[in-house]
């Protein structure tokens, strides 16, 4: 068991720790478990992270142990401050310092050469390694705490669709992990964009919290990575995301008379449909909320008595992009 004692330290034994993870904010207690090799619960503004010392492949080992991700599935790398992206990459290829400046602190990952200081095991024995700085404070606060990077995959068993609150991450893995550090909701709600330099021009692996839009702005057209003949990034992976319930992408009108007599739940944009359960994302037409609340629909719907989910086709501009893309897998198994 873990105590927290009055003078901001804690006593902790690994060898006793069994039970439900403490949900809480002692960022110290926090710093003092990845300081010892544990792994811990963070918030992000995309998604909460399951975090481990990113230079401790005893702790990483434990990261894929948890989520039951399997070996080829490389983690992301979370740096406190702009500059630390050097302790992890090698080079900088071009462009990638206007990313950085453009939108660090935020949710874009970069794929870069990889400093041999990064353990294999993060990266599953590729030579880059995807790097991010996250936005949310206390995930600040901590990273400035620590001497460290933070290895941090989604904090959801492998496949499953990511946390964006403190509860979700105890629903799934609290017996698994000592401490979940709660930030509340997450604000973008789904997971970094992620890019990648292939020698000559950078490729879009993942749409994600920063609209492709922004980021062409600043650096030119991105490839993109879905056409290519190549399993780029494991975060292609098809089915992933993806909650029990079947689910079935497209327009919703057209969709329901497929599922006459079931109990339906629905994902829509702004409207809401008569059925048996239906979540609107923003009745005010925003893809921003709407992403925000995406996961947190999907986990509803997911655990209620609905036996198939039926979700629009979001607008495929901005975090629509992201939207499309993490309902599309979660249709696909
Ligand atoms: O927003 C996010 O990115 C969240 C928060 C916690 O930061 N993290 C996240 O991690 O979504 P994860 O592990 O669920 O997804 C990361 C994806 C993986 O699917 C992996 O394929 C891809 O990033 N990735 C990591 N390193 C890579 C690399 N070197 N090359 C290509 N893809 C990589
Ligand atoms: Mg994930």
């Amino acid at each position: 068991m873990m105590h927290a004692s009055h003078d901001g330290g804690c006593q902790l034994s690994i060898a006793d720790f069994c039970g439900m993870a403490t949900i809480g904010n002692d960022l110290s207690t926090v710093a003092h478990l990845l300081r010892e090799g544990r792994i811990v619960a963070i918030p992000t503004e995309t998604v909460y992270g399951l975090a481990a010392n990113a230079f401790d492949e005893g702790a990483v080992l434990q990261v894929f142990e948890a989520k039951q991700r399997p070996s080829f599935d490389p983690l992301i790398v979370h740096v406190g401050q702009q500059a630390d992206v050097h302790r992890v990459a090698r080079e900088l290829p071009p462009g990638a310092q206007a990313l950085i400046d453009a939108f660090w602190p935020g949710p874009l990952t970069l794929v870069l050469p990889k400093r041999d200081a990064v353990p294999d095991i993060v990266t599953c024995g590729i030579d880059t390694v995807g790097v991010r700085m996250p936005a949310h404070p206390l995930a600040l606060q901590l990273l400035h705490a620590l001497d460290f990077p933070l290895a941090a995959p989604s904090a959801n068993p492998f496949g499953y669709v990511s946390p964006t609150t403190a509860q979700h991450v105890a629903d799934q893995l609290g017996e698994r992990i000592p401490y979940i550090l709660d930030g509340g909701p997450c604000e973008v709600g789904v997971e970094s964009t992620i890019i990648g330099w292939e020698g000559d021009r950078w490729v879009l692996y993942r749409p994600g919290g920063i609209a492709l839009e922004a980021i062409e702005a600043v650096i030119g057209s991105v490839a993109d990575a879905v056409k290519q003949v190549l399993p780029a990034a494991p975060g292609m992976l098809e089915s992933h995301y993806a909650p029990r319930t079947p689910v079935h992408v497209g327009d919703i009108e057209a969709l329901l008379p497929r599922f006459a007599g079931k109990r339906i739940g629905i994902i829509s944009f702004r409207e809401a449909h008569a059925a048996h359960r239906c979540v609107a994302l923003s009745e005010r037409g925003d893809l921003s909320e709407a992403a925000r609340n995406l996961f947190a629909a999907l986990r509803e719907l997911d655990s209620s008595d609905c036996e198939v989910i039926l979700a629009e086709r979001f607008p495929e501009e901005g975090l629509g992009r992201a939207i499309n893309d993490r309902l599309r897998r979660a249709a696909s198994r």
